[in-house]
């Protein structure tokens, strides 16, 4: 069935959401109330740097199942669905900030047409499905919580290929209409409870930020007894309850949702009357983990960062992204920059000032150029083209020999010939 959707929020969720959603077959308008990015929108450009996302937002508008608004308004005014988008960013005391995604439901309540359904897209804590209930205040208007999945990078691709859909309502009708926008797709469609569904959301996350940090654990155990980590990840990651997906060691995790859902889960937990202990553990190795990969700079140099230069490659929490928030590798570079280091860092997608990068570091055009005079080089983000920077090339311009690879990504043989003392994580 072709459905009329509206999507409030145009960030990467809700873009990636209605370009698919388009892609599928359904009419969508995309709002958000920023002026400027929707007039780029409506120019055809997208502000995201995301895998495949500008072809099916080229492809929407051209069939015209896909456009833009300023303002929610009339974008719900026809719909039939209309999924909520829109940040819920970290509150003062950990928990998730339910504010915009409550003001976004009072501004379409007015407007949605009769037994319009709302739908949860944002991750929001378990309960917020009767928030957004009290919010709109319409008893005609059934809301459905309808977690995203989407890894920044591969977004497009989780959701046209996603391992499942998950879909929670008290409504059987509702439910199903909702879950009948992916009849295009081939997988596994969950219909549960809203509560239930809203859990899966911060559990599976969870569990990925519990496995990273089980894995930088064991990398750190890897360093004191001699042991290699790849070697240990394809042991462990053979056997299938353990799978090698989401093993790879590195500066601790970050983005814009492992930190702040972690926490939020924490919050839920103790609203719940459970001390997530585990869950405090694992957020805290990850502190730890900047802390380790900074102290390794510094061993790296001779005890002490003060008056050095440290060329770092990456500073997006991880490759084929733009996205600096929570990014470990600007947690590490801000514990140098604490302990007095000077910073050049190069990354592709970070070529001038702009909020995110640290304060007091200066940006290079190329690897190479972050290289010069430098007395260390660390790699932060796993971009592929970092592999294929020639260590000769480096070696002619740095003053010092010292390599810390914080993702395990270049080929520490060829760099050893090259004449670097290369250190890995867990190696
Ligand atoms: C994550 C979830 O994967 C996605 O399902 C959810 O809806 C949003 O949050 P994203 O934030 O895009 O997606 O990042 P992800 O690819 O999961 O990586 C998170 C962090 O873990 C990054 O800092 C990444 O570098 C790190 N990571 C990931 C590792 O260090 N090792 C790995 O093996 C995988």
């Amino acid at each position: 069935m072709v459905l009329k959707v509206a999507v409030i929020g145009a960030g990467y969720v809700g873009l990636t959401t209605g370009a698919c959603l388009a892609h599928l077959g359904h009419t969508v308008i995309c709002a958000d109330i920023d002026p400027d990015k929707t007039a780029m929108l409506q120019s055809g450009r997208i502000p995201i740097h995301e895998l495949g996302l500008q072809e099916l937002v080229d492809e929407g508008m051209s069939s015209g199942r896909l456009s833009f608004v300023v303002g929610s308004h009339s974008a719900v005014e026809n719909c039939e669905i209309a999924f909520l988008c829109v940040p819920t960013p970290q509150g003062e005391d950990g928990s998730a900030d339910l504010s915009y995604i409550q003001a976004a439901a009072r501004q379409i309540a007015p407007h949605l047409p009769h037994e319009a359904i709302v739908v949860n897209k944002s991750t929001v804590p378990v309960g917020s499905t009767k928030v957004v209930e009290r919010a709109l205040g319409r008893p005609d208007v059934k809301v459905v919580s309808n977690p995203e999945f989407l890894r920044e990078g591969s977004a497009v691709q989780d959701f046209l290929k996603p391992d499942r859909v998950v879909v929670g309502s008290d409504d059987q009708g509702a439910a199903l209409k909702v879950a009948s926008l992916y009849d295009g797709l081939t997988t596994r469609v969950i219909i549960t409870d809203p509560a239930s569904a809203e859990t899966i959301k911060y559990a599976a996350n969870a569990f990925l930020a519990t496995k990273l940090s089980f894995i930088n654990a064991i990398a750190a155990i890897c360093e004191g007894v001699g042991a290699d980590i790849d070697d240990v990840v394809v042991g462990m990651g053979s056997d299938k309850r353990i799978g090698e997906n989401f093993l790879r060691p590195g500066p601790g995790w970050g983005g814009s949702c492992f930190p702040k859902d972690s926490r939020a889960l924490i919050k839920i937990a103790e609203g719940a009357g459970y001390d997530f202990d585990l869950l405090k553990g694992v957020v805290s190795v990850n502190d730890q983990q900047f802390d380790r990969v900074a102290a390794k700079v510094t061993d790296a140099v001779g005890g002490d960062v003060r008056g050095k230069t440290v060329a770092v490659w990456g500073l997006t929490f991880k490759a084929g992204t733009d996205d600096l928030r929570d990014s470990p590798a600007v947690s590490v570079v801000n514990r140098l920059l604490d302990r007095g280091a000077r910073v050049v860092a190069f990354d592709p997608t970070v070529t001038q000032p702009r909020p995110g990068v640290p304060d007091g570091i200066d940006l290079a055009g190329t690897e190479v150029d972050a290289c010069r005079g430098a007395d260390a080089l660390i790699v932060l983000t796993e971009w592929d083209q970092f592999k294929w920077v020639a260590p000769h090339d480096v070696a002619a311009v740095m003053a010092g020999r010292a390599v810390v690879d914080g993702r395990n990504l270049l080929d520490r043989n060829t760099w050893r010939k090259a004449g670097f003392t290369h250190v890995g994580i867990g190696r």
